[in-house]
């Protein structure tokens, strides 16, 4: 099994360890972090080396690196910077794709998470250093740049343009053709049907919110609060067949 370090020791550190452990992916035989976060010299009992002498640690021939620290850091900006400075020391990053993703394209760079059940359709291009959460979807074509972060169920239309560092929320929607630029948030359940220039912030509508008493609340999810009973329903199927019979 190829042999990898992991950066950082937070608890997405964990969550990674716990990924590739999982699948299998890598053997795992350490973790590095900046000097002056290093609290301690092992992290899940494998040893924590400091990047600024990694090099003098590992073998950078026959041992890639993966970047965990967090996407809720400045968009991305330190994920960014710590893969930007140790491939300027020549050292790879690994792919961590899940078996249970669907992944009809190899025009995939380095340092990607592709978690559970994602999709990323045919003729795609991805970058460095992005991360897919579950069961998100970039469709057929489209084209994905660096340091990007698209959430749990973010569906990204076929033949959009994603540049670098953006972030996707949880459940957001990106018809096709758009052109998202650098920095950009479309935010948890927005939906993005216009280009956004570098810098842009598209946020979901707030839903509104009643607040009612015990005896309201319960009155909403009652059969007396549903469109048609099934007795009604069964109605509509049997016209409808009926329809369609003559
Ligand atoms: C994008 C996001 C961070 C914005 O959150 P927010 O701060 O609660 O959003 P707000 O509703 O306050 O809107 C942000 C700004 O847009 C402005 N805005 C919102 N709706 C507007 C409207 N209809 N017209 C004009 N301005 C509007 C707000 O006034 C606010 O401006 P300000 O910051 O200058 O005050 C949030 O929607 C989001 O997606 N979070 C990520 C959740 C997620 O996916 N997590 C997964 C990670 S694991």
């Amino acid at each position: 099994m190829e042999k990898i370090v992991l950066i950082g020791t937070s608890s997405l550190a964990a969550e990674t360890v716990a990924f590739i452990e999982r699948y299998q992916l890598y053997d795992i035989i350490g973790f590095t972090v900046n000097e002056n976060c290093m609290k301690e010299d092992s992290f899940m009992g494998k040893p924590v080396y400091p990047i600024e002498s990694l090099e003098e640690c590992v073998d950078k021939a026959t041992v890639k690196l993966f970047c965990t620290a967090s996407w809720y850091n400045h968009m991305n900006r330190l994920r960014k910077k710590l893969f930007d400075e140790l491939k300027e020391k020549d050292f790879t990053f690994a792919n961590l794709i899940s078996p249970n993703a669907i992944v009809y394209t190899d025009d995939i760079g380095e340092g990607n998470w592709i978690h559970d059940f994602a999709h990323i359709g045919h003729g795609v291009h991805i970058g460095d250093n992005n991360v897919f959460r579950m069961n998100c979807v970039i469709e057929h074509e489209s084209v994905i740049g660096n340091h990007n972060f698209f959430g749990v169920a973010s569906v990204i239309g076929g033949h959009d343009f994603y540049g670098d560092c953006n972030f996707t929320g949880l459940g957001a929607l990106v018809f096709n053709r758009v052109a998202v630029g650098n920095k950009c948030i479309v935010g948890a359940g927005a939906a993005l049907k216009d280009d956004l220039p570098d810098y842009s912030l598209c946020v979901a509508p707030k839903p509104f919110i009643k607040q009612c008493d015990e005896e309201k609340i319960e009155s909403y999810i009652t059969p007396a609060h549903l469109n048609r009973s099934v007795d009604e329903f069964n109605e509509m199927i049997k016209a409808h067949r009926k329809g369609e019979n003559k």
